[in-house]
């Protein structure tokens, strides 16, 4: 991928300084677990079949670890593996007591039961938030371990000093892993939320009422400038992966006009979800050793 250009311009979400500012912190606060507890957090990795893009992030996690002294472990199987032999090395990362964090990349291969391995990983160590118990928890408004990508939101939201409280959040996608848990940490927030999908009528309708508008569905260019309300923030979360680029769900040119904020692609929400990964896994090694 080519070097990202410097973002000057102040509607742009920078992603990527965001994420070295969560960085810098976790640096520091795992140099200071390491020296007073004798621990080194841990991240293991599982990452099932050649996904190009999976395996990109796979490494980009394994490269931030690096970055802030958190140890990683990198477990890789052939695509045609069967769910078992995913779900014994899970129970096997579970009981090993030098691995804080476990991370079960998505997608994964469709003979394999994405909701059934989610609950095997130990929810203390279930540093991406989706066994349902930290999930559970999140509906309930107990945040521990979320989603990662959600999160990121939240804390790019904090860093420009805007409460979700009262606004009018629209979220265009409901997976598990981005549209659904951004829309009740948005409401844990007092946010009146709305959530859209692939069998929403009319998208526009809802979408050009947002004050707040998260889109994650994957279908490149979806968001166009007269589906997005003046002085919008946006966030994409979208990747569509063409000709070695990676695209977003939103119309980045065509939209820049009207909004207030926005996250581009690529350098947006990316960077800031892997930073939260690290903040996660250095929080799962705290927990796990008795610390708060
Ligand atoms: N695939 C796309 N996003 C994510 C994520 O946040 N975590 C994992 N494990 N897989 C993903």
């Amino acid at each position: 991928m080519e070097p990202l250009p410097e973002v000057t311009d102040p509607r742009i979400i920078d992603g990527r300084k965001i994420a070295q500012g969560i960085e810098a912190e976790v640096k520091k606060e795992v140099e200071k677990f390491t020296n007073e507890r004798g621990i080194k957090p841990a991240l293991a990795t599982i990452l099932v079949g050649e996904h190009p893009p999976s395996k990109l992030y796979v490494k980009l996690k394994h490269w931030a670890c690096k970055r802030v002294g958190i140890a990683s472990e990198d477990h890789k199987f052939p695509q045609e593996t069967g769910q078992e032999e995913i779900i014994e090395l899970i129970e096997t990362l579970n009981r090993r007591p030098e691995i804080h964090g476990i991370l079960v990349q998505l997608p994964l291969p469709k003979h394999i039961d994405e909701r059934e391995v989610m609950m095997r990983i130990a929810p203390e160590k279930d540093v991406d938030g989706f066994n349902p118990l930290n999930m559970g928890k999140m509906l309930i408004g107990r945040e521990g371990f979320v989603p990662c990508t959600p999160k990121g939101i939240i804390r790019a939201l904090e860093e420009f000093n805007i409460d979700p409280q009262g606004k009018e959040v629209v979220v265009v996608g409901h997976s598990n892993v981005v549209g659904k848990p951004a829309a009740i940490m948005l409401l844990n927030r007092n946010a009146t939320v709305r959530i859209c999908h692939i069998f929403t009528r009319d998208l526009k309708s809802h979408t050009r009422e947002a004050d707040i508008l998260i889109v994650a569905t994957g279908v490149r260019g979806l968001i166009k400038a007269d589906m997005v309300k003046e002085g919008a923030i946006v966030f994409d979360v979208g990747i569509t992966w063409q000709d070695e680029r990676v695209y977003g769900d939103v119309d980045f040119e065509g939209v820049l006009p009207r909004v207030s904020l926005i996250s581009p692609v690529p350098g947006g929400v990316g960077p800031m979800t892997i930073a939260i990964l690290m903040e996660h896994t250095l929080m799962a090694a705290k927990l796990q050793s008795g610390e708060k």
